[in-house]
């Protein structure tokens, strides 16, 4: 230390106890300027919270706080391209910024914990600069950004997680091994791919518009799961034993494979619709239990579910591919015998398969021609004409 230094310090020691009062507010301190930011300098420790002005338009550098024991706001600012500080390392209520038109610098190098990260309308934020990186979070919500990736947020475990119409976000990958409310990604990149090695458990989950998802360590959700509007080809989860709510895959146009070889029991709805390109659902060995309805829609031509022996709601399957063998030889029985409790649809060969509570419109052509009377006719020995008219019948009914 040079001897300058030696006459500084204790002199810098000096006004940050002149400043000791201002560290400590009540409510809130509103910055207004990059003067006013530096002025905090000295407090190792804020407490209370920060607003950035709405027309605050210098770089604000909070450089020399530690810990923030309130939030730190930024909402409905115009002019500000650039926040940081080289020291913070937690921030113990929310780091709020919303609708901040121009900030396309978020630098937080030390940064570790935040309670709350809530980030909504950033269109210039391209990069966080987290080197550090945010390893202990409850809420991460970040929404309508330009991020182009989340490194610098690895959280170990997390309350809720939501990131949504970031339309640059390519990748989301983190440590995270449970989630104890919910996990929702939604309208990112098109092409994100998301991998959550150590995942264990989670509350809920619910997935869009991702090109893959990869959850390898996963055992159990204590509420739902649900994959909407994907283009996932395939999901797979080797650990996966039990959904405590419902499984759902709606609408994911790529998929062909579902395997979850260990799952025994959803205890709300399964549901498998339009899933355009899924023929075969032969990945659930050892799904026993049921607690909803089983909803099954769409162009399947193999259904195997061989452990089923519990369905307490209602079971639909439609499909447009023949599934009657797999109706008449496997499900009805299950239904005779009381195993399924619900009303009972289960139809292949139909023309627009439709989800639980919708009436089946069978084609003709295949075996589920039989279900209904007018269609049947389609089929019955006589020939064309009474064919026809049995189709003409059918379409005035
Ligand atoms: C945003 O700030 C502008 C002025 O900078 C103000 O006119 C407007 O009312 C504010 N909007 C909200 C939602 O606070
Ligand atoms: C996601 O992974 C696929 C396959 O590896 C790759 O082609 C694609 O570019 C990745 N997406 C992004 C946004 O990097
Ligand atoms: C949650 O995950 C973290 C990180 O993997 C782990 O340390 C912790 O034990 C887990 N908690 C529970 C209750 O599973
Ligand atoms: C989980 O999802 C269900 C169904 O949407 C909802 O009722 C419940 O409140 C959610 N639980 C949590 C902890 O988010
Ligand atoms: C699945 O569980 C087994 C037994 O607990 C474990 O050895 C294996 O590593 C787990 N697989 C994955 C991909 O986590
Ligand atoms: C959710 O499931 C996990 C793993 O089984 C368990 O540790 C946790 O206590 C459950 N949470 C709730 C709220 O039931
Ligand atoms: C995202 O998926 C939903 C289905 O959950 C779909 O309706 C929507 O069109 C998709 N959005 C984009 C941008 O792909
Ligand atoms: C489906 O995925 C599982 C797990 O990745 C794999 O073992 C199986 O071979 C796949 N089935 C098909 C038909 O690709
Ligand atoms: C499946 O697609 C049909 C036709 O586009 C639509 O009417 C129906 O609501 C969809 N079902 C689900 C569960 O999204
Ligand atoms: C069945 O496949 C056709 C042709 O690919 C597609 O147009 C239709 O939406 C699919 N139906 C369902 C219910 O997935």
């Amino acid at each position: 230390m040079s001897s300058m230094m030696r006459f500084v310090l204790p002199a810098l020691a000096a006004a940050s106890t002149a400043y000791a009062a201002s560290c400590s507010v009540s409510a809130t301190t509103t910055l207004q300027n990059s003067g006013d930011a530096t002025a905090l300098a000295s407090c190792k420790t804020f407490s209370g919270s920060i607003t950035i002005a709405t027309g605050t338009t210098d770089p604000i550098d909070l450089s020399g706080i530690q810990k923030i024991d309130g939030d730190l706001v930024i909402k409905n600012n115009s002019g500000i391209q650039q926040i940081s500080s080289t020291s913070l390392t937690e921030i113990a209520g929310v780091f709020n910024l919303d609708t901040v038109q121009v900030l396309n610098q978020v630098n937080f190098p030390k940064l570790a914990t935040v309670e709350s990260l809530k980030w909504n309308a950033l269109p210039n934020l391209q990069n966080l600069n987290f080197d550090n990186q945010i390893t202990k979070a409850s809420v991460i919500d970040i929404q309508n950004t330009q991020l182009q990736t989340l490194k610098g947020i690895n959280v170990a475990t997390i309350d809720t997680l939501y990131i949504a119409n970031n339309r640059y976000i390519g990748d989301i990958a983190m440590q995270l091994g449970n989630v104890t409310k919910s996990l929702t990604l939604e309208a990112n990149n098109p092409e994100v791919n998301v991998t959550f090695s150590n995942l264990i458990w989670a509350f809920n989950m619910t997935f869009r518009n991702c090109s893959s998802i990869s959850i390898p360590s996963l055992e159990s959700l204590n509420g739902s799961m649900g994959f909407y509007g994907n283009v996932i080809t395939g999901f797979n989860a080797p650990n996966l034993t039990k959904v405590g709510g419902a499984l759902a895959f709606v609408s994911n146009t790529e998929l062909t494979n579902i395997s979850l070889p260990l799952l025994t029991e959803v205890s709300a709805n399964l549901q498998i619709a339009n899933n355009t390109k899924l023929q075969k659902v032969d990945g659930l060995p050892a799904l026993k239990t049921i607690g909803g309805a089983l909803d099954f829609n769409g162009n399947m031509s193999e259904i195997a579910i061989p452990s089923l022996n519990d369905v307490k709601g209602a079971f639909n399957l439609q499909s447009t591919g023949n599934v009657q063998d797999t109706c008449d030889n496997f499900f009805k029985p299950l239904k005779s015998k009381g195993k399924i409790q619900g009303k009972f649809v289960c139809v292949g060969s139909v023309a627009k398969p439709g989800g639980e509570g919708s009436t089946p419109s069978v084609t003709g052509t295949g075996a589920g021609a039989k279900k209904t009377g007018a269609a049947s006719s389609l089929n019955a020995p006589g020939g064309a004409a009474v064919g026809l008219m049995g189709l003409a019948a059918a379409l005035f009914l």
